[in-house]
């Protein structure tokens, strides 16, 4: 047998249900919201996620899955989808049309992490993105959406956590600041902080070691050494979310995992996944578009990581009701002949219906029924055939009507939409 890739997984029934339940939720919602849907390819060309994520990140550094093709160029397994995004939205020039465009994406990106719970090599993402406006009203709108859609979908236990990362005016002298915090303490860090401690000292704030914690205990808090601008900035996202009674925790420690961020900053995190505790991130990335090469294009936006979203949902015991189903139980030829022609046809009228295709008796027709669930048992033999009319048998209260063949699929749909 041929089996699964390490840290990849399949979705399949039942658990997929309420995955389709989450994906109709979020697309009513981002639909609400104004943002239209972007089908993005699961590859780019490799310099899109190095120039885009940022050389000096886990994601470029060690965990892309990259390959040469039989061409000779380099690609790369999406690890996330913004740089996508943000690319589409530069190469279909969208900004000609409205530089204002709300986008939303779903589908598998890829990191070649160590697989445990919560955390895959193919996981899933439902990816914002807002485009063309630099005020901190379109912060607190993806705000407003990510928390939304986690109550509409009952999510428990889980808390915004937000932050400003600065702007290139005020975050290098802060970087500065902190190189020189860590390059003091280089003999309490591990081997990764003190390689990080130059390159990029705001990861070393992440370090989920306990010595390099404590060690960055006292650290300088960039909320402390914002420009006037960015402290503003911050101060009407704070304000704004307020306003509408969304509830968060100032975290000066958010630095996320991407270098692509500019001032506002927020994860959504929860404590039942154990060390996978972000459930979605996201924040403003101003940049990013020029450093791709397109126009000066002020943006924000997040990614809710489904995976983690799904078993927090399921372990707070969400489910799908399995879709009211009538399965069909024929005795003889002539029966299963005419059974397998209604069946046809309440399939194409919308109605959920399953028949046995075996010939089988009629108990053990029923006990298939049971299985699957079926809400109704249609039963169809000799007798009927001569009454031209079938037995709908009601299988929670017992109860049998006879349903003539003239308004068979009309009854049957009242039934079911019913029940
Ligand atoms: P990220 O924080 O790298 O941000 O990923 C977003 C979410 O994806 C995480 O909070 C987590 O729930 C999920 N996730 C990440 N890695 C894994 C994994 N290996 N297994 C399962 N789930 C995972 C981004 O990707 C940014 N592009 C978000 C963004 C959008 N920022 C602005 N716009």
């Amino acid at each position: 047998m041929i089996s699964l890739i390490k840290g990849f997984r399949d979705i399949a029934p039942p658990d997929v249900e309420l995955w389709q339940h989450v994906e109709a939720t979020a697309r009513k919602l981002f639909s609400d919201f104004g943002f239209s849907e972007i089908r993005l390819p699961i590859m780019e060309k490799t310099e899109l996620f190095a120039r885009g994520i940022g050389a000096d990140t886990d994601i470029v550094e060690k965990e892309m899955y990259t390959f040469t093709d039989r061409g000779g160029e380099m690609l790369t397994l999406r690890p996330e989808a913004t740089a996508g995004v943000a690319r589409a939205y530069i190469e279909h020039n969208m900004a000609a049309v409205d530089p204002v465009r709300k986008l939303f994406t779903t589908g598998p990106m890829f990191r070649r992490e160590r697989p445990q719970k919560g955390r895959f090599r193919q996981f899933y993402q439902l990816n914002a993105e807002l485009f063309g406006v630099p005020g901190p009203a379109a912060d607190v709108q993806a705000i407003l959406l990510l928390v939304t859609l986690l109550k509409r979908l009952d999510t428990p236990d889980v808390t915004v956590h937000l932050n400003s990362l600065g702007c290139p005016e005020c975050r290098p002298a802060y970087k500065a600041l902190l190189t020189e915090y860590v390059a003091a303490r280089s003999a309490a860090l591990c081997e990764n902080c003190v390689r990080r401690g130059s390159t990029n000292p705001l990861r070393v704030l992440d370090c989920k070691a306990p010595d390099c914690r404590v060690a960055m205990i006292g650290a300088p808090a960039i909320s402390e050494h914002l420009c006037p601008a960015c402290r503003e900035h911050f101060a009407l996202v704070t304000e704004g979310l307020g306003a509408l009674g969304i509830q968060f925790e100032l975290n000066p420690r958010l630095v996320r995992g991407l270098d692509y961020y500019t001032r506002t900053t927020f994860e959504v995190q929860t404590t039942s996944l154990g060390a996978q505790n972000a459930v979605a991130g996201g924040g403003r990335y101003d940049g990013l578009l020029e450093a791709l090469g397109g126009p000066p294009t002020p943006a924000v936006g997040f990614a809710i990581g489904m995976d983690r979203l799904l078993e927090l949902l399921a372990e707070n015991g969400a489910k799908v009701e399995p879709r009211a189903l009538v399965f069909l139980a024929c005795l003889g030829d002539d029966a299963q002949k005419l059974g397998f022609s209604w069946l046809c046809a309440l399939n194409l009228a919308g109605v959920a219906a399953e028949m046995d295709f075996f010939g089988r008796s009629l108990k053990s027709q029923m006990k298939r029924a049971d299985r699957l669930g079926a809400r109704y048992v249609l039963m169809l033999g000799g007798d009927e055939l001569n009454n031209r009319a079938a037995v709908l048998r009601n299988m929670a209260t017992k109860e049998q009507e006879p349903v003539p063949f003239a308004s068979l699929v009309e009854t049957v749909a009242a039934r079911l939409s019913a029940a």
